[in-house]
């Protein structure tokens, strides 16, 4: 078989010509980490997702210093506040858990940490939907205007992007106007644009403690089958003016990912969820796979689907795996 002309395999011989045709890497800088901040008295692990924890204000601060030190430099939050009620009031309060959070950062950390925090108002409210609720649904268009007061808040603390996550029609248009006729117009908005009603958010909700008190959320969050009509969310995103949009979850969703890369040029975020988070600790902890590998497979995925910021759990034990690699 001398005559054999084709042979992939001459470019896997050894580990340094693999390295020169590889076609995709994943480094700290494509890493956003979602983080936990509580107005409870004490930090606390949860139980779901080993290795994430809520973080009072007080111990935020030493959890960032890690982040940094890791080469992570961009974080997102979301804020436990200490009274939910129904209509969220602490998720737009200027005093609240969010906006104290990033005055505080913002004062250890000057601009060298990104700062994102979601904007929703599932973790505020008592019944844990996203909106506010009329009907026995969510209403929309009442629910814009609190968006809107949360976006600015956050904004007026110190944060570096906005990024809602509630799926209302017709947000980013007006958190945009929001935000510009406030004053802050250089302010972007990273939107989750084709977010999916997904069984992958479970240990989020213990996390945040924003499981639905009834009902689901299938009647804002996209129903999985559906593709068209993420491009769809997608487009109208970015025609209200959306500077970054994010497909979510991940990883049963990585056509959607490819499809979106392949239709639009804004930057595209993935958010690898609590779900696949979980999922991951949960066989590593078995001694079923090899997780840092698993870790670096996965993300190294979305990569290759077309992210170009992954929103995960694992940013900060990935990023310190990477730097000792390249010490090595
Ligand atoms: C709030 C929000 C959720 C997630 C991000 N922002 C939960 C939800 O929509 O129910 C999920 C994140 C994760 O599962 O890691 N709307
Ligand atoms: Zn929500």
């Amino acid at each position: 078989m001398a005559d054999l002309l084709h042979r992939p395999r001459r470019l896997r011989g050894t580990a340094s010509i693999r390295s020169l045709v590889r076609e995709n890497h994943v480094t700290p800088d494509d890493l956003l980490y979602p983080m936990f901040v509580t107005a409870e008295a004490a930090s606390s692990e949860i139980g779901s997702m080993p290795g994430v924890f809520r973080y009072t204000i007080e111990d935020l601060t030493p959890a960032v210093n890690r982040v940094l030190a890791s080469g992570v430099h961009a974080i997102m939050l979301f804020g436990i506040p200490a009274d939910k009620d129904s209509v969220g009031s602490q998720g737009y309060a200027s005093d609240g858990i969010i906006p104290s959070a990033i005055s505080s950062l913002r004062k250890s950390f000057g601009k060298e940490l990104t700062i994102v925090p979601d904007v929703c108002l599932c973790e505020y409210t008592d019944h844990g939907h996203c909106g506010i609720i009329e009907n026995g649904d969510v209403a929309n268009d009442p629910t814009l205007g609190l968006l809107q007061r949360a976006a600015v808040t956050y904004a007026q603390a110190g944060a570096d992007m906005i990024a809602p996550s509630d799926m209302m029609d017709g947000r980013i248009g007006a958190i945009r106007s929001a935000l510009d006729t406030s004053g802050f117009e250089q302010i972007p908005i990273m939107a989750y644009s084709a977010k999916y009603a997904s069984a992958y958010y479970g240990p989020f909700r213990e996390a945040a403690d924003s499981a639905p008190q009834f009902g689901d959320r299938r009647t804002y969050q996209m129903d999985p089958p559906n593709r068209r009509e993420a491009l769809r969310e997608i487009a109208l995103d970015i025609d209200e003016g959306a500077d970054i949009v994010m497909v979510k979850p991940g990883l049963a969703y990585l056509d959607i990912l490819r499809e979106a890369r392949d239709n639009f040029d804004v930057p595209i975020a993935v958010y690898n969820v609590s779900g696949e988070y979980s999922m991951i600790k949960a066989a590593a902890r078995n001694g079923w796979i090899d997780e840092q590998r698993v870790i670096a497979e996965t993300l190294t995925a979305f990569k290759r689907a077309g992210a170009d910021i992954i929103l995960t759990y694992h940013a900060v034990e990935y990023a310190e795996a990477w730097q000792r690699a390249v010490r090595a």
